[in-house]
Parts: structure tokens; sequence; C-alpha cells
């Protein structure tokens, strides 16, 4: 579909596999980033829903310059300019509406909205998009559904995320529609909370192997 911005894809073709983690502590975040891209996943959603989430994102910019690390849960417009000025490389939301889709355009800022039905993902077509979250992805109808929308849809490309883990990862990633999915298995509370790095690598290494 011409018009739509191709960073999009090219960001969700660099890996099978999009951690979605959420910071808490900002020296902690640092240690994921670092630990995600040695195990070979350079493209990191990290969720604005604790306080230190911006400053978390700014901190892994920086120390990890060759991550592409966007945000995710971005409800509105200033949060949009918020991660742009902090060296977000893209924005993802659980849905659209369209004052976000005006301020992913003003920003000009890599969007990923998420979609669940034919009528919020045909809104994001009108808006000159072509590749989305399928969200709440397992809770929405999970592999059923998007291979029901590659018939009408079959241009539209996908990061399902939302109740995936590494044991249905792939049942996605063979689809002909997905580029790569998202999920929080790789940065759970618990490997958080044990700060335990070499884990999340672990998960990381055998996630980035993934195949489709
Ligand atoms: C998200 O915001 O994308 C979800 O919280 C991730 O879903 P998961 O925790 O089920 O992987």
């Amino acid at each position: 579909m011409s018009g739509a911005d191709p960073r999009v894809r090219a960001v969700l073709k660099l890996a099978p596999v999009v951690p979605v983690f959420t910071p808490d502590a900002i020296d902690d975040a640092v240690q994921v980033a670092q630990a995600l891209f040695r195990g070979g996943l350079p493209v990191i959603e990290v969720t604005l829903r604790t306080p230190t989430a911006m400053a978390a994102i700014k901190a892994m910019v920086e120390a990890v310059p060759d991550a592409v690390i966007g945000a995710g849960t971005v409800l509105d417009a200033g949060q949009m300019e918020q991660v742009k000025a902090i060296g977000g490389r893209f924005a993802v939301s659980p849905g659209a509406t369209d004052r976000l889709y005006a301020a992913a355009r003003d920003t000009d800022l890599p969007f990923l909205p998420g979609v669940a039905t034919s009528s919020e993902l045909m809104r994001g077509l009108e808006q000159g998009l072509d590749t989305f979250k399928f969200f709440p992805a397992v809770q929405a109808g999970g592999t059923a559904m998007l291979s029901a929308w590659n018939g009408p849809f079959g241009d539209v490309r996908f990061c399902p995320t939302g109740g995936i883990g590494a044991q249905t990862a792939a049942q996605f990633l063979h689809l002909p529609n997905v580029l790569c999915v998202g999920g929080s298995w790789l940065t759970t509370r618990e490997l958080l909370a044990a700060r335990d790095w070499t884990g999340i690598e672990r998960l990381a290494r055998e996630a980035a192997v993934l195949a489709g």
C-alpha cells in the first residue's frame, strides 16, 4: 500500500520478537536493554505505565544506541511528543484515536496503533497506515482472527501482542501477515525482581531464533 510509513515495517522486520518491558528503576532498565540487545533482540517496546518510563527510555537510548527503543501504551498526543523528544524511535498504542493519528503525523514518529476489530483496522487504513499491533491478540481472536483478516486485508501486516508466550509465538510467526510478535514474557516481574539479566538474555537468545 503506497503512502504508509515504511519505517514501521522496517523496525518490525528487525527481529521476530519485540519485548514489551515495563520499567521501574532506571539503572535496571539499562541492564534490561543491554541484556535483550546482547540476546539478539534490538527492538524494545517500553510501556509508559510507570512514573520512571520516560526517563528509562532516555537512559536506554543513551546506553544502547544501536537498539531501537520505542514507547508503548502511548495514549495521548503529549506523550507522543515527549517520546520523540527523548529519542524514542517509535510509538505503540493499545488502540487509536483520530487525535493520536494526527499526533503521530505531527511528530513524524513511526506509529504502531493497536486494533482488535475490522472497523478499527479500516479506520487505520483510512489514516494511511498499513501495519498494526493486533491487541490483545489472544483475547481478541488469536491466530484464527489474523488468518481471517488475511482475506479482506491481505496487504496489511501485524505485530500481534497480548497473551503470547515463548511456547505460542511461533504459531503467530508462521502466519503470512505477521511480521513479529510482542510480549512481556522476556521481562517478567519475577525476572526483574531477581535482577536476572542473564535469564533475560537467555530468553532473548531463544526468542531471536524463532522463525516464521
Ligand atoms: C502490551 O501492552 O502490549 C501487553 O501488556 C503485552 O501483553 P503480554 O503481557 O500478554 O505479553
